[in-house]
């Protein structure tokens, strides 16, 4: 399904595409003008609702971005322990192809996999599309789990990685790439201001904290001071 929709989504560079060749430059241009303010007009009307549900349909998410979970106030990712920020992109280097459905269903399979195996020490998955392609943020226990996981062969990464190295090797039509980032325990900021649990608030193990005292100001959270550094000069953060 994730495969699906991932194919469907190139759809629009492939329309840009057949528009570019069949018309002269400056008409092209007006339509390409025109399209991308429709987009994302079109978006941005069902990013509270449609959206949402759609995304749980998709990818089968337990993350609960609706909008009846909005947590009010401000609000601090709390963990102990040291945990791994992990970021995985693709990108379609050409307009249409079907291997990019295949690969949005690989990744798919293993966000179920991950979210079914919490031993795996996969600690949430959020997936993006933007401009650059797609991104799936991922937070995990440590590096070695990450590796670990990553490198079982009876695992779900494995065999699509290595269909993906090949075709990679191939041609230049699939882009990839990762970032995994440790982060020491209380070195680190996360607050969300009115909204649903996500990200690291949303990790396995996480609590989510009003931040007073120490968490009130961001240097604060970080760890680096007692909070009381907030920039009052900006706003009051009791609200
Ligand atoms: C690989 O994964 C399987 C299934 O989860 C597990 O039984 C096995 O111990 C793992 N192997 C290694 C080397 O971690």
């Amino acid at each position: 399904m994730v495969g699906l929709g991932i194919l469907l989504g190139s759809l629009p560079g492939l329309v840009i595409h057949m528009v570019m060749m069949a018309t002269t430059t400056s008409i092209s241009l007006v339509l390409v003008l025109l399209f991308i303010p429709l987009l994302l007009g079109f978006g941005m009307m069902f990013q509270g609702t449609l959206y949402p549900v759609l995304y749980k349909k998709l990818t089968g998410s337990s993350v609960d971005v609706l909008t009846q979970r909005v947590l009010k106030g401000r609000k601090a990712a709390i963990r102990s322990g040291d945990f791994v920020v992990f970021l995985i992109g693709a990108r379609a280097n050409n307009d249409f192809d079907p291997y990019y459905q295949w690969m949005g269903d690989s990744m798919a399979k293993m966000w179920k996999e991950l979210e079914d195996n919490p031993d795996l020490g996969c600690l949430s998955t959020e997936y993006y599309f933007g401009p650059t392609g797609h991104l799936t943020v991922q937070y995990w226990k440590s590096l070695d789990d990450l590796n670990r996981y990553a490198r079982n062969m009876s695992n779900k990464h494995a065999g699509p990685w290595a269909n993906l190295m090949a075709k990679g090797r191939m041609s230049s039509d699939y882009g990839f790439w990762h970032e995994a980032f440790e982060v020491k325990e209380g070195k680190y900021d996360a607050i969300y201001v009115n909204m649903p649990p996500i990200h690291l608030g949303n990790a396995i193990g996480s609590s989510l904290e009003d931040c007073k005292g120490k968490y009130t100001s961001a240097a604060g959270r970080a760890g680096k001071t007692d909070g009381s550094d907030y920039a009052k000069e900006i706003g009051s953060p009791d609200y």
